[in-house]
């Protein structure tokens, strides 16, 4: 393993442009404190603010965090609403840090199943930060890889039926057009943190060439120190894209 240098509020060498992070380790964190569940979303949605204030000094333009998946409706009932009640609070809460902090904030994922306050709430977080540009925050929300390869694939499908596009013409570059994350650069790492070694449904597509990073620190535990460490050690990582080594 090639040594890791220390990470420093200087750009990064080789910093990752763009990190995706599955924020894993709520619920673990707040039951090892004998809290609820809620508890634990409720420190994790602090520890994003310093992550994305972090981005700039290590030389990340994208950061994309995954806040709800397609499955999470699967929780009880009680958890499903409070973390709705938090995606509205924390919106309607760092609106104008967010915004002043020069962050461009965009959601992915599926709207249809969400409540219209919350709707209306990230239509207005995406147009209030749309002029933005210091850093690229999206927040992935009632999202699923395989629910975002499927809508992209119908409305290519609708565009081929409609013909505006010829069945030949579909190909790496065409698809990828029709997602959700269609102006986003791909991801260059992806961290999980609390342990899990698995990609849970994110971001299937575009990671097919990322670095990963499994860590065992709970999400609201995740400090800019260690964020700096993960980015740094990206930087001396040897890219192939399936080539070999120059
Ligand atoms: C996974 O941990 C975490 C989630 C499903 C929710 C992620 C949400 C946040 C970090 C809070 C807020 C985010 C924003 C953008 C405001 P888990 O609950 O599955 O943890 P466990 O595996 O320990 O149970």
């Amino acid at each position: 393993m090639p040594s890791t240098p220390h990470p420093t509020s200087e750009l990064v060498p080789g910093a990752p442009r763009h990190v995706a992070i599955i924020m894993d380790g709520n619920g673990r964190w707040a039951t090892q404190r004998g809290r609820p569940r809620l508890f634990g979303h409720h420190a994790g949605a602090k520890r994003v603010r310093e992550i994305v204030e972090a981005c700039p000094g290590f030389g990340v333009e994208y950061l994309t965090i995954f806040a709800f998946s397609t499955e999470n409706w699967k929780r009880t009932q009680v958890e499903v609403a409070g973390l709705m009640s938090l995606f509205r609070r924390y919106i309607t809460k760092e609106m104008k840090a967010l915004k002043a902090e020069g962050v461009r904030v965009r959601f992915i994922g599926d709207r249809v199943r969400l409540d219209d306050k919350l709707i209306r709430l990230m239509n207005d977080l995406e147009q209030e930060t749309e002029i933005n540009t210091r850093v690229h925050l999206t927040i992935a929300l009632n999202y699923g890889g395989r629910d975002e390869v499927a809508r992209a694939t119908r409305r290519l499908a609708q565009d081929v039926a409609a013909g505006k596009l010829e069945p030949a013409d579909v190909d790496e570059e065409t698809l990828p057009r029709y997602l959700d994350t269609c102006v986003l650069p791909d991801p260059d790492l992806v961290i999980r943190t609390s342990g899990e070694a698995r990609i849970s449904n994110f971001l299937l597509w575009q990671s097919a060439y990322a670095e990963y990073e499994f860590i065992d620190t709970l999400w609201p535990d995740f400090s800019k120190q260690e964020f700096g460490r993960l980015c740094a050690s990206f930087g001396v990582r040897d890219r192939r894209f399936g080539a070999v080594s120059r």
